[in-house]
């Protein structure tokens, strides 16, 4: 197929049901291997089968977020060369399988990702930690900051939100390195949703307080997940924040060998992700966004979310695919 480019649309609209063939592909070959305790074959599955969707992908695609730098990874690697180089000139952010253990746990939560945008225009995060805080839309500009403390940022939040603070729950990853500021939420009276995995689910949890109970997204997680959960706000809405955390010499040279010249720098989402953003992702094991991959006699049903943030449209997508075969049923 061939794109033509309209130059006040670059990424075309079509691109958005093709994205979803991507993430579509990638969780079905991952479900297949979901409870299986091999965090790495799940994973494999999800890496090929998302390449081989993606070398149809009628784009002229780098990849900037992948499965790690060149030489750690064999494929989807930074700046690997993806698509049918026919249409435009975009950048690829993915993540083949978001939550690894999870799914190999069979637990809720996993999904597959890909993000694709304008040339330049998605932050080339080094695989270290990243420090984020994120919110939904409806709040004035710069309600929550990493340069404030959690206390600060809830009691904003709460007032802006017009709500006593024990009203606000907060999602954060279960890990040691939470400790502190778990205690300092409890502190603040504010609830906390601990989740085992999938910090970008997490922050696009913060977009629909009603309806998944969470209304604000905060601690350390991976950076491309960062930039991932950026680009769903950026067509959903909402507000982020995140600073690397570079804390050896090694990281702070990697960083800067991707252009990070301040290590300390808070990013906003407008660094994180900007320009025009088409956001997928396909569920793999059941969770509060997205149902899991279902394997019925006769077809599979997968569950996706499509996004574009030029006319911030957000696409549930429920497909059945009867031909089995193709994903070698
Ligand atoms: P993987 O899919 O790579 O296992 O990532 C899952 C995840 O929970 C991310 O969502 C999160 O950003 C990161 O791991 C946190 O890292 P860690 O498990 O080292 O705390």
């Amino acid at each position: 197929m061939t794109i033509t480019v309209d130059q006040n649309d670059p990424l075309e609209r079509i691109l958005s049901i093709e994205v979803a063939r991507v993430t579509e592909a990638a969780a079905i070959a991952a479900a297949l291997l979901r409870g299986r305790g091999d965090e790495k074959a799940a994973d494999q599955a999800a890496v090929d089968a998302m390449r081989s969707a993606l070398s149809r992908l009628p784009v002229d695609g780098t990849i900037v977020i992948g499965e790690g730098e060149r030489d750690e990874a064999p494929m989807l690697f930074i700046g690997e060369k993806v698509g049918s180089r026919e249409g435009p000139a975009v950048d690829i952010a993915l993540d083949p399988l978001e939550g690894t253990t999870v799914c190999a746990k069979n637990l809720p939560n996993s999904l597959t990702v890909i993000a694709v945008a304008a040339k330049g225009s998605l932050l080339n995060a080094p695989d270290v930690y990243m420090e984020k805080i994120a919110v939904g839309p409806g709040y004035p500009e710069g309600v929550v900051s990493l340069r404030r403390s959690p206390r600060e940022n809830l009691e904003a939040l709460a007032a802006a939100k017009g709500v006593p603070i024990g009203e606000i729950t907060a999602c954060i990853l279960d890990r040691p390195r939470h400790a502190k500021l778990i205690e300092e939420i409890r502190d603040c009276g504010a609830a906390i949703r601990l989740i085992g995995d999938g910090d970008v689910a997490g922050v696009i949890h913060t977009t629909d307080p009603e309806e998944t109970g969470i209304d604000i997204y905060m601690g350390i997680g991976g950076a491309p997940e960062g930039v991932l959960a950026a680009a769903a706000l950026r067509c959903m809405g909402g507000q982020m924040e995140g600073r690397l955390q570079l804390n050896t010499n090694e990281k702070r040279a990697r960083a800067e060998t991707m252009g990070v010249t301040d290590p300390y720098r808070i990013y906003t989402l407008g660094d994180l992700a900007s320009g025009d953003v088409i956001f997928a992702a396909t569920g793999v094991t059941s969770g509060n966004l997205l149902g899991g991959v279902r394997f019925y006699r006769n077809r599979i049903e997968t569950h996706t979310l499509v996004m574009r943030s030029r006319t911030r449209t957000v696409r549930d997508i429920r497909s059945r695919h009867y031909d089995r075969a193709r994903f070698g049923l």
